[in-house]
């Protein structure tokens, strides 16, 4: 006989697990089918985030930046380091030691919460009168039944035509953060988040980095004045930035990857480098889900369809995270995953998509929420702007890092903030107050009258907020 559940979650990343923890707490029995594997060839729950996301580039950020600062940046600071040596191994395997450490804690709450995990490819094999039968593929094979499903299967990385990954030239995420030398001249096709997070990683660490962007600007979708800024202190750290291109032919070689493209004046250009990143952006996963079997719809773009709640078009069948529209985010699909286990046990789930915080973590950190400058204006929305820049904050000053600035953006009328945008320190954990404030549709005034502790950098948010009315304190 099948085993039973009431939910099954296919896939195990981000939106999956926190789906079926939820779902778990709620009361149901549950299952959470996820095919990654370690090394090993063993269970590795977490997903594109834990394995080959966010949580080991945040770990290679965070090696890189010590031994850029340990380069020069300490100095400043009467430290001097003499004999600086790196070695990319030891960091490369601290990266995975992290990552294992996350995989375990995964694994651990799975069974905490007594939610059932099967390592595997999960599938659809038929509707029935009840709900749905699902096969499990993994080291042996066995069908499970369940009322709902929960499909939280992930993106992959889109492929550059004529530009297939083999990890060892062309990389995607998952080589660009497996180097284990630093290559001199790096390549990298796309200047979206994955291009100028690794981009940082390897100039940090002593790479030549070329970006080849399709756009003409830069940071197209970031607030206007943000993206000029993070493009000046970018080209000011070395990368060396190249918009408007348009990519030709591309030729792996023994030990060099040729890049033919076309410049933005029109003009044939050649480049050759060592390793090749391409990070053009990620694909919904669907693939060996099969779908077919009981017609589940994708949408134009090859996404799950699903409404604004989550709900595909087959009864019971939700579907959460990259594998549906809407930013792909770690966080957005976790809240997705909650919303929709508690839709399932009839409560209102909340995902509120104008307050989900998106973060850049180079250096300097670039963090928004809301509405940029140029939708309001695109929008016709009168709104305020008030702007602050950390060189006039005193926390920075004794941090030694001074770049960027925090940009208020409010209602003209009722003062409600709609934006907020952070070029700087910290920048990441800073986004959170702005979060909180629109998701309790505070104003601007609001943030201005709260008492921030001294001298921290979250002051200067309350200094952009004073900004807004013209009445900042410390500028
Ligand atoms: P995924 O994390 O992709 O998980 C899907 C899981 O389902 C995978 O384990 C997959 O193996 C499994 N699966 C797929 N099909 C099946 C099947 N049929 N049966 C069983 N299992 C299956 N986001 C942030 O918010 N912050 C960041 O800092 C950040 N950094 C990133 C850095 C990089 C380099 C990359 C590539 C992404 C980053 N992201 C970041 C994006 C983030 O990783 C994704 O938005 C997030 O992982 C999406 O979660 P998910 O649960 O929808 O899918
Ligand atoms: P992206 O969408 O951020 O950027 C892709 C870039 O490639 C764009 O600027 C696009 O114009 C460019 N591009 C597309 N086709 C091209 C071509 N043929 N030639 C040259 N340039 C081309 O995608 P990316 O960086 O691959 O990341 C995928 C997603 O992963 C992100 O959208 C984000 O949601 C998520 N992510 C989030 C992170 C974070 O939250 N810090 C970090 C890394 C990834």
């Amino acid at each position: 006989m099948s085993k039973n559940f009431d939910v099954v979650v296919i896939g195990g990343g981000p939106g999956g697990y926190v789906a079926a923890i939820r779902a778990a707490q709620l009361g149901f029995s549950v299952a959470c089918i996820d095919e990654w594997k370690n090394a090993k060839g063993g269970a590795a729950p977490g997903g594109t985030c834990t394995n080959v996301g966010c949580i080991p580039s945040k770990a290679l950020l965070q090696s890189s930046e010590h031994y850029e600062h340990a380069g020069h940046a300490f100095a400043e600071h009467g430290i001097e380091v003499k004999d600086l040596t790196l070695n990319v191994k030891k960091m490369v395997a601290r990266k995975d030691t992290v990552v294992k450490q996350n995989n375990d804690g995964i694994l651990y709450l799975l069974k905490k919460n007594k939610v059932t995990f099967f390592h595997g490819r999960g599938s659809f094999a038929k509707a029935g009168a009840g709900g749905y039968e699902i096969k499990v593929a993994g080291a042996g094979e066995e069908t499970i039944a369940t009322k709902h499903v929960i499909v939280a299967t992930g993106s992959t990385p889109r492929v550059l035509p004529g530009a297939d990954f083999d990890e060892k030239m062309i990389l995607s995420n998952t080589g660009a953060l497996a180097m284990t030398e630093v290559p001199k001249r790096l390549g990298l096709i796309g200047a979206g988040v994955i291009g100028l997070e690794m981009g940082s990683v390897w100039r940090r660490l002593g790479s030549e980095v070329t970006v080849l962007e399709a756009l003409p600007v830069f940071l197209g979708a970031v607030d206007e004045q943000v993206a000029k800024e993070a493009q000046k202190q970018f080209v000011k750290q070395g990368l060396a930035i190249n918009l408007g291109v348009k990519i030709g032919a591309i030729a792996v070689g023994k030990n060099e990857v040729t890049v033919n493209y076309v410049d933005d004046k029109g003009a044939a250009q050649k480049a050759v480098f060592d390793k090749l990143i391409v990070s053009i952006g990620r694909i919904p996963n669907t693939v060996g889900l099969n779908t077919e079997a009981v017609g589940l719809k994708l949408d134009e773009r090859g996404f799950i369809a699903v409404d604004g709640d989550c709900k595909t078009s087959l009864p019971n069948v939700w579907a959460v995270g990259d594998v549906v529209r809407g930013p792909m985010l770690a966080h957005k699909a976790e809240e997705e995953g909650v919303a929709v286990a508690e839709r399932i046990a009839g409560q209102h789930g909340h995902v509120n998509f104008n307050t989900i915080p998106s973060v850049i973590y180079t250096s300097p950190e670039i963090a928004s929420v809301g509405k940029t400058e140029q939708q309001l204006k695109a929008e016709n929305i009168a709104y305020k702007a008030g702007t602050f820049p950390f060189l006039a904050n005193g926390r920075a000053r004794a941090l030694g890092d001074t770049t960027g600035f925090v940009k208020f953006l409010a209602d003209a009328k009722t003062d409600e903030i709609l934006g907020v945008h952070i070029i700087g320190p910290q920048a990441s954990e800073l986004i959170s107050e702005a979060v909180v404030a629109m998701e309790f549709r505070a104003s601007s005034e609001d943030i201005a009258r709260i008492c921030h502790a001294h001298p921290t950098l979250s002051e200067a948010l309350k200094e952009a907020a004073l900004a807004v009315d013209g009445r900042s304190l410390n500028f």
